[in-house]
């Protein structure tokens, strides 16, 4: 069997600022070889790395992400005085350490991730340490289309017809599912499908140990130093 990937969820965000390069950087410490992340695009088009469309739940900013500059977005304060990233920031930090699962949320982050890692890598096929995913299947097509090469996922909080379609047309290198509808058997529908099959949001032992018997390939969790081995 191969190795069951433990994927720090916006970084180790059980105990640190969600998606903040602190919180990255305590995932590192602690072993982790997969980092989660957010992405949206600021007003004057920077990938910048939150989770909600909103400043108000993890920021002491209000409004929308997308309405600020980055230099306006810079200023507010994202958890124990850490900024808001940029996702070259975690990128830099992450390279040569751990692979990094880059979440398109935002209105038009697919084609703006892809031109930026085209730059990024100056058309090297450096992407092997990169995953993007969306539950939005038009920013994976816009992606892949400036990107082909480029590993994705599709992420959805259900499984039906409309998923396994698009994560076949995709060629998507994993599906990620909300846990609460992984069971034996959508492993094995997964399987038919040639997809790897990634559980989210697992911060409890027994949750954990379960999707591992039922095969699943790896979990995203808030509390990454529960499970990693050092
Ligand atoms: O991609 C897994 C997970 O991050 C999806 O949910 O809302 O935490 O981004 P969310
Ligand atoms: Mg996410």
């Amino acid at each position: 069997m191969s190795e069951f990937l433990i994927i720090a969820h916006r970084g180790a965000s059980g105990r640190w600022p969600e998606n903040t390069l602190l919180a990255f950087s305590k995932a590192l410490e602690y072993g982790v070889e997969w980092l989660e992340l957010d992405i949206h695009l600021s007003a004057d088009g920077e990938l910048v790395v939150i989770h909600d469309f909103t400043l108000e739940r993890t920021t002491d900013g209000c409004g929308q992400v997308s309405d600020y500059p980055l230099a306006e977005l810079r200023l507010f304060d994202a958890g124990m005085g850490e900024k808001i990233p940029l996702l070259a920031e975690v990128l830099d930090l992450a390279a040569g350490r751990a692979t990094v699962n880059i979440e398109l949320k935002g209105a038009g982050t697919g084609a703006a991730l892809g031109l930026f890692l085209q730059q990024r890598f100056a058309g090297q096929q450096c992407v092997d340490k990169l995953l993007a995913s969306s539950l939005n299947g038009d920013e994976l097509i816009n992606l892949s289309t400036i990107l082909p090469y480029l590993p994705l996922a599709v992420v959805a909080e259900r499984a039906d017809e409309q998923l396994w379609r698009l994560a076949d047309d995709l060629g998507a290198w994993s599906v990620n599912l909300d846990k609460c509808c992984i069971d034996e058997a959508l492993r094995a529908v997964a399987t038919q499908h040639g997809k790897r099959l990634l559980a989210f949001t697992v911060n409890d032992d027994r949750q954990l140990q379960q999707l591992q018997r039922w095969g699943v390939d790896g979990a995203f969790t808030d509390f990454p130093e529960r499970f990693v081995a050092k």
